[in-house]
């Protein structure tokens, strides 16, 4: 019967893809017991989305098993979200924000960012979404809440969604008729007071829904926010890919962390014969993801029950849990959560030196 030590000796066996490091090293095991023959080991992950969550467990299991004298192996997992933002004074209650933004309009933004937050708060995260597009509000249509100024205390009380996601919207900076001038440091310290007037309480993931583009308005936010990353949104065409591929050239250029580039409208599945159509040429976001250095976070298929459960106020993710699309936006959540893992990590480094 191998003694406590020696299983964690063993477990060093395990590493994390991500990072390329063992997770004990990581501090990812938390409980070791060992007794007649049974090792019981608990190990936390950084995310309870984790991308690699079912390859961790297996591989720890299968290391474990091997020792002598072990009998009966039970690993399980538990997570506790790494905050990449620890020591900030905006919001230093939420761990991580994360911007939704493209080079241009309708790629499927708010879409994205909607059924990607409900994908986070299913496995257990608390999910706020901020929808910040200044051209007119949607998050608030696609999640069918009513975004108002109710009062929690001196603070404005979020909408409560599906999966507990709380949701606020950037519209009522804005007075209706006044020209809203997307420079400057005024502009800036709204945003920093609205978003600390909100009761957001303790999040795991604040989702930023940016507007389209690269205009003022979304750089100025992109600025204002103090944010983990941004995920950049792009549908494959050539052009709209050429169109993402400055948008995040720009956010480089402002220090903004890149989480990686999702492809949505990836592909279409025929719902009578199954045929895989790839009308616009699919891969394409892959490719450039490699050749720009940046994380592919999955593709999205086109598909009619995306756009009409959106428009119906309830996310395909609620509406059709086990549909393909569903599944495709739970991965691209998961590679998110995965990617902003790695900041968190290389940050909180950073920091201890
Ligand atoms: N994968 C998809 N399949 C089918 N329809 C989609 C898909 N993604 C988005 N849509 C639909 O496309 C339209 C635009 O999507 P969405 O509003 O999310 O884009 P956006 O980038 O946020 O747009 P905007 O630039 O106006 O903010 C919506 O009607 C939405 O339901
Ligand atoms: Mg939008």
């Amino acid at each position: 019967m191998p003694t406590k030590e020696e299983v964690v000796q063993a477990l060093k066996k395990v590493i994390d893809p991500e990072l390329g490091i063992d997770i004990v090293s990581l501090g990812m095991v938390k409980e070791v017991d060992t007794k007649n023959g049974s090792v019981e080991v608990t190990l936390e992950l950084t995310t309870p989305a984790c991308p690699f969550r079912a390859q961790l467990k297996d591989h720890a299991e299968k290391v474990l098993k091997a020792l002598p004298g072990v009998s009966s192996v039970k690993v399980s997992v538990v997570a506790r979200v790494l905050p990449s933002r620890a020591g900030e004074k905006i919001l230093p209650g939420v761990k991580n924000i994360i911007a939704i933004a493209s080079g241009k309009g309708g790629v499927g933004k708010s879409t994205v960012a909607v059924n990607v937050g409900l994908a986070l708060a299913e496995l257990g995260s608390s999910v706020g979404i901020l929808d910040a597009d200044i051209y007119g509000p949607t998050v608030p249509r696609i999640l069918n809440v009513k975004v108002g100024l109710a009062n929690a205390g001196d603070k404005i009380a979020p909408a409560i969604s599906y999966n507990g996601v709380k949701v606020m919207s950037i519209g009522f900076l804005l007075q209706e008729d006044e020209p809203v001038i997307w420079r400057g440091p005024l502009v800036a310290n709204a945003i920093r007071q609205f978003l600390t007037d909100v009761e957001w309480g303790d999040l795991d993931y604040l989702i930023v829904d940016l507007p389209p583009g690269t205009g003022d308005a979304s750089l100025t936010l992109a600025q204002s926010i103090p944010l983990t990353g941004v995920v950049i949104v792009s549908t494959p065409q050539d052009a709209a890919l050429r169109i993402a591929t400055k948008a995040l050239n720009m956010f480089r250029k402002l220090n903004v962390e890149i989480i990686g580039i999702v492809e949505n409208m990836s592909y279409f599945v025929c719902p009578n014969c199954g045929h895989v159509f790839e009308i616009f040429g699919r891969g394409g976001v892959k490719a450039a993801c490699e050749r720009l250095g940046t994380r592919f976070l999955g593709e999205i298929p086109l598909s009619p029950d995306i756009r009409a459960n959106g428009d119906l106020g309830k996310p395909v993710v609620i509406a059709a849990p086990r549909s393909e699309s569903a599944e495709a936006f739970r991965k691209v959540a998961y590679e998110i959560a995965g990617s902003v893992s790695v900041i968190a990590y290389k940050r909180g480094k950073d920091s201890r030196g």
